[in-house]
């Protein structure tokens, strides 16, 4: 979902791109790929073939199993995929000599705290499989880019929410449309309602992923930058603004079946310095975000 759109932003500015995925996910590769490869990150034969062929100035690696219940019920393969893939490619771009590489972490890593979660002082603590494996990315480009003798520069995007009409991973729009859309009795019933997380339309996400490719500090090898909107919405807010695009008016209602036994109350992040250093921001309110997920045609 991200890397589609951030392909066909950076061809958009003339640029070129090839595109590595499995489509294990499900979409299909981005028609606006200079060069597509359906293979898996984990082959290193692979991964040397494409940096040799295309020869690329930076990389701007999002492939993962991000699917966070499968990340618990195939907690190897999650790990496989995405530590030792992310170790296969750091490996090959050492090899073709990259002197940029940008990994998709997640706001996940953070310990739960209440108040906006901050890159450089707020407390790191995975408490998933899959904030694990993005916990562990995040160290190991720190040490690619330390052992870069300072020609390699890292980037760790540390990514919230994102929203898309087309997201494969999404679970809690589409079942909120799909009871929305069924409703008869104006009834949308789901499990946690009070949970708050910080939404971002994707496209924004693709912004601030390219603003980190591009990136001008040569000087720094590494940093870690949040992107998030710095405003956080419940589940219920949620519901409540698909229930006033679509025209309808909405009761939520508590399921006990699908109440989470455990799940963050809170999940803010704060963008001020993703802000103040690349100059990237958000151009998507709330509504406007979730307006172009329920009527993407309608998308600018
Ligand atoms: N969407 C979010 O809210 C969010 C939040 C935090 C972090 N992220 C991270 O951003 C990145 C992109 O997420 P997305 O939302 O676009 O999800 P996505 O599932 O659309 O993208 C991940 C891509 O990786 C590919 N992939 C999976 N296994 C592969 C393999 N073995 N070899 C090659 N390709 C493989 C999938 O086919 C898919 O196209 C992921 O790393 C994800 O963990 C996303």
């Amino acid at each position: 979902m991200l890397g589609r759109r951030a392909t066909r932003q950076w061809r958009a500015t003339g640029g070129e791109v090839a595109v590595l995925d499995d489509l294990s996910s499900g979409l299909p590769m981005p028609e606006e790929a200079t060069l597509s490869v359906n293979g898996d990150i984990r082959d290193a034969d692979t991964l040397t073939a494409l940096l040799n062929d295309f020869n690329p100035a930076a990389i701007l690696h999002l492939a993962a199993v991000h699917h966070i219940p499968t990340c618990e019920i195939r907690r190897a393969h999650c790990l496989d995929v995405n530590v030792v893939g992310t170790e296969r490619l750091l490996a090959a771009a050492e090899h073709a000599g990259i002197g940029r590489v940008v990994i998709a972490s997640s706001g996940a890593v953070y310990a739960w705290q209440e108040s906006p979660l901050s890159e450089l002082d707020s407390p790191l603590a995975p408490c998933d499989n899959y904030a694990l494996s993005k916990y562990s990315n995040e160290q190991q480009l720190k040490f690619w880019s330390s052992r870069g003798d300072g020609v390699r520069s890292g980037r760790v995007a540390r990514i919230f929410n994102a929203i898309g009409h087309d997201d494969p991973n999404g679970h809690l729009i589409p079942e909120i449309l799909a009871q929305l859309r069924g409703a008869t009795d104006g009834k949308v019933r789901l499990g946690n309602l009070s949970p708050r997380r910080d939404y971002l339309h994707a496209d924004d996400i693709a912004r601030g992923l390219i603003a980190m490719v591009n990136d001008p500090r040569r000087d720094v090898p590494f940093d870690t930058l949040n992107l998030c909107s710095g405003i956080e919405h419940s589940v219920q807010q949620l519901v409540l603004q698909l229930g006033q695009i679509l025209g309808q008016r909405v009761e939520v209602e508590v399921d006990p079946a699908r109440v989470r036994r455990v799940d963050r109350p809170s999940q803010l992040g704060n963008p001020a310095r993703t802000r103040a250093i690349l100059g990237w921001q958000p151009q998507l309110g709330f509504e406007e975000a979730l307006r172009q997920v329920v009527f993407p045609d309608h998308a600018q």
